[in-house]
């Protein structure tokens, strides 16, 4: 067992100069500055990266990422968390299906629906089958951005293992994925007018200075993505999420998110769906 496996069992804190200079390293080589977020998660999940380099030690590690592309990358991965799955949070799910519903019926083109921190594309695609059900003319329409390479590759692939369906309503899995054969295992593929409807692109939440298309979505969903930073960094990305919405637009965060700065901009639709509007006009939802 090497050091690091041994000392991950107990509480042993990363020596900070080496967790400085692996942050350093993310940011100089793949541009993502992690100084922003909560350090606890950032820690174990740089620690649980080192473990499976094999590294025998932090100062080991550290000396192989300055120069080894693929354990930078594989780093990102890992402190980049993309738990999800289709229809996550299923009453949530149908609350904003209703509000979307009824967007789509008072507006005569395609609604634009931002997903910031996509993850793997299982909330973007659940987002364009509510499109598709409520029959809002098809867009592309759903951009779906994230900043980790891996969940963009993941998410245009469009295919997903059965554990990513648990929540969705079987009419809308046989309406909209296709079974395919998996490495071995049942796996279901995105249907093509589905995703065609969602547009993935890089975006970071952390230091971009504009949303993709301000002032534009009538919806933006950022779920489970701004519990992963620190109060400061979670504000300015509030800002980024608000100034993309139309006037009475729809924000949707995650069940351990609440946009307390936001009091202003915001009115509560539906508390525990954690769904907003923006203030100053809109549809009924
Ligand atoms: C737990 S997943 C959430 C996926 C989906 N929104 C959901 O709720 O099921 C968090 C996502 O946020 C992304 N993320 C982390 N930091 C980000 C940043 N600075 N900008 C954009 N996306 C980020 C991660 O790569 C990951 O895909």
């Amino acid at each position: 067992m090497t050091d690091l496996a041994r000392s991950s069992a107990s509480t042993d804190r990363l020596p900070q100069a080496h967790l400085a200079e692996i942050l350093s390293v993310v940011r100089a080589r793949l541009g993502l500055d992690l100084t922003g977020y909560r350090p606890g998660t950032v820690e174990r999940r740089i620690r649980t990266a080192m473990i499976a380099s094999g590294a025998p030690s932090s100062a080991a590690y550290v000396e192989r990422l300055r120069t080894d592309r693929h354990l930078a990358r594989d780093l990102l991965a890992r402190v980049t968390v993309k738990v999800s799955r289709f229809y996550r949070d299923a009453p949530a799910v149908e609350r904003v299906r209703e509000a979307l519903a009824a967007r789509a019926a008072a507006t005569p083109g395609p609604l634009a629906v931002w997903s910031a921190g996509c993850g793997r594309g299982e909330e973007p695609y659940t987002l364009a089958m509510l499109l598709d059900d409520a029959g809002a003319p098809a867009g592309p329409d759903v951009v779906a951005t994230d900043v980790a390479p891996d969940a963009l590759a993941a998410a245009e692939a469009a295919t997903y293992p059965a554990d990513a369906l648990p929540e969705l309503p079987r009419p809308f899995r046989d309406r909209y994925l296709t079974p395919v054969l998996g490495a071995g295992r049942a796996a279901y593929r995105v249907h093509p007018a589905i995703r065609a409807r969602v547009r993935t692109l890089r975006h970071d939440l952390s230091a971009a200075r504009a949303p993709p298309d301000p002032g534009r979505f009538d919806l933006v969903a950022c779920r489970n993505t701004l519990i992963y930073f620190q109060p400061a960094l979670q504000r300015r990305a509030l800002e980024l999420l608000l100034d993309a919405l139309a006037p009475g637009g729809l924000l949707w965060l995650g069940p351990a998110e609440w946009p307390a700065l936001a009091r202003d901009r915001l009115e509560v639709l539906d508390r525990r769906a954690r769904l907003f509007r923006a203030v100053g006009g809109g549809a009924d939802a």
